[in-house]
């Protein structure tokens, strides 16, 4: 995005968010947020943790940022978190190839095509350098790990990674996590934190940078118990783009409520629709605009490596839709690697209505048979006929039926053990439960996209005597600042009144600006400008009615959206203004 963007201007100016170290001539895909910027941030989330933590009895948790290796090898974020990337002969630039295709030509979804086949299209379309024009035909492609790579420790033993998602530092402490659950399905767990990627070419200001915060929430659920309360929000309505529609030459937006998509088995899964509805609500609450807004089903080639389906929230910004949350079913494949990575179990168990008896399949080699036979392998060896007993109890039946052999392979090797030095046997046993692998069921949401959207989707440019205002319709319960304090005059004792109104306001524990410097028109643009909902002015007739040493009188309340201005006594103004944040009330109320 441009530094001619409105959005990026203001931002800058009025120090909502900067390229970091401009200094040093600036890093891309960091960003600082100003003291208007850290604030609105910190008011998403707030907003964030109260509906996704609290007000769905989830625990939050607050995990490193660097883990070790081993937890990205059981992840699979290794192996497989790659991007395209194309290097520019001429000015060695480097370039998301599957960007460079969607941009420049008609193919959609490149990121999911095969490396070689993108190395046709760059050919074919005889695509170039997005800086210096070159042709990149004829270019090798490589997957590039997006993961930012460190040391923990002196020396290179022990190699670790900045997390790419928070997700993993909930998945790794699972077997805690659970037990502070008491082993009770469905439980969540959410975090709002750092995650790190090292995004070949960052863009768009902050929608694709290398840090950036994100919320998720981590619901572990029995697939065949559990399922979520869809009447909450089974009357939410919203756009609905699933994968069929957009496959088909003339696919439609669907328009329905949460329960009908259900209903309809457009969203397939219940968790999934209950958090869609969910989310949509919150979104609006921040400040989306609706009419800029959808819900759009992965295609299959773009599910990521864990998701068994998924839909993401999107956006149009500038004339784009861009990726908000993605609410992902992620089955039981987190806690499955984990559980094979790692000495832990990654269970909880399940208990039965009623005890059940069950056969189980045992076995006892014999050992004196095993070691002379096999040697240094006999114990694999007897490990690996326990193993085949519990998978496939046929294989020694038949072995029995046949007075045959049980044949186990070990790194390639087969190895025959005659069945009765197995000491196969069918127990009957009485069991009260089982240990079973919950699901994982995922809404993971970007803060700083969200903040970024909020930002475009209130941006209003009006004029009010002839002058162009700017203004930022943010909603009270998310603006940096509830209430600009303006005194009309820097003097006759206007100004000791209205810092009075100020400590008041910060007591009842409102977010409050003072400003007496300029006209009163320019504060109001001022405060405008950074989306404060309310001004409060101290005139001369607050002077007039009341007594100096205490706060009797009234000022003048002023609405930012319309402008309209109302007098309100001093001493309700703490309790107004809150009520107004919270949406309580209506200035139209007033
Ligand atoms: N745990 C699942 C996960 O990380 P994701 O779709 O890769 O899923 C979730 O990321 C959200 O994080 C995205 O929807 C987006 O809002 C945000 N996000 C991802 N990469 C980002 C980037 N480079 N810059 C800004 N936000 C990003």
């Amino acid at each position: 995005m441009s530094e001619g963007n409105p959005i990026v201007e203001l931002a800058k100016r009025r120090g909502f968010f900067l390229q970091s170290a401009d200094a040093y001539g600036g890093v891309s895909g960091f960003y600082t947020f100003g003291p208007e910027g850290a604030a609105l941030k910190q008011n998403i989330e707030d907003t964030w943790r109260e509906r996704f933590t609290i007000q769905e009895g989830n625990m939050e948790v607050d995990a490193p940022t660097v883990m070790p290796e081993p937890v990205f090898e059981a992840s699979g974020h290794l192996e497989g978190f790659d991007d395209m990337l194309i290097e520019c002969p001429e000015c060695g630039d480097s370039h998301r190839a599957d960007h460079i295709v969607e941009d420049n030509t008609d193919l959609e979804d490149a990121e999911s095509m095969a490396i070689e086949r993108v190395e046709e299209i760059v050919a074919e379309y005889e695509l170039t350098c997005p800086t210096c024009g070159a042709g990149l035909a004829g270019q090798a492609i490589q997957q590039f790990n997006l993961m930012f790579e460190t040391n923990i420790g002196p020396g290179s033993s022990s190699p670790g990674y900045l997390r790419p998602e928070t997700a993993q530092g909930i998945f790794v402490e699972f077997p805690q996590l659970a037990e502070y659950a008491r082993n009770q399905l469905p439980f969540g767990v959410t975090q709002i934190g750092r995650a790190y990627r090292n995004e070949i070419s960052p863009r768009k200001s902050l929608l694709r940078v290398r840090e950036f915060t994100q919320a998720e929430l981590e619901l572990f659920i029995d697939p065949e118990e559990d399922e979520p309360d869809l009447e909450r929000v089974e009357d939410v309505a919203a756009p609905f783009y699933p994968a069929d529609e957009q496959q088909s030459d003339d696919g439609e937006i669907v328009e329905a409520t949460v329960g009908e998509v259900f209903e309809e088995g457009i969203v397939a899964d219940p968790w999934i629709a209950y958090y869609l509805g969910i989310a949509k609500r919150w979104y609006e609450s921040i400040g989306v605009d609706m009419d800029r807004f959808r819900f759009r089903q992965h295609l299959p080639g773009e599910l990521a490596h864990y998701a068994a389906d998924c839909w993401d929230a999107e956006a149009e910004v500038d004339g784009d839709w861009i990726e908000l949350a993605g609410f992902a079913y992620r089955g039981d494949y987190d806690l499955s690697k984990h559980a094979a990575h790692s000495e832990e179990e990654f269970t909880v168990f399940k208990q039965y209505d009623e005890p059940v008896t069950v056969e189980r399949p045992t076995v006892d080699p014999d050992m004196s048979y095993l070691g002379p036979e096999f040697g240094g392998d006999a114990a694999a060896v007897a490990d690996a006929l326990e193993t085949l007993a519990e998978r496939d109890p046929d294989a020694f039946r038949d072995a029995q039926a046949d007075g045959g052999a049980v044949t186990v392979e070990i790194d390639g090797q087969a190895y025959a053990v005659p069945v009765e030095k197995t000491g196969f046997e069918i127990e009957e046993v009485t069991e009260s439960g089982e240990h079973i692998t919950p699901h994982v069921v995922e809404p993971s949401l970007g803060i700083d996209r969200a903040l970024y959207t909020v930002l475009d989707h209130s941006y209003r440019e009006d004029e009010i005597d002839g002058e162009t205002r700017r203004v930022l319709e943010l909603p009270p319960e998310v603006a940096p600042t509830t209430v600009g304090v303006f005194p009309l005059m820097d003097r006759d004792g206007l100004a000791d009144r209205a810092r009075e109104v100020v400590d008041r306001l910060r007591d009842a524990g409102l977010a409050v600006t003072y400003d007496d410097s300029g006209a009163i028109g320019r504060r109001y643009r001022r405060q405008d400008e950074v989306g404060t909902p309310f001004c409060v002015t101290v005139d001369y007739e607050t002077l007039g009615e009341g007594d100096d040493s205490d706060l009797e009188g009234t000022v003048t309340l002023r609405e930012r959206d319309t402008t309209e201005q109302k007098r309100v006594p001093i001493s309700d103004l703490a309790e107004t203004l809150t009520e107004l944040r919270d949406g309580d009330i209506e200035f139209a109320d007033l």
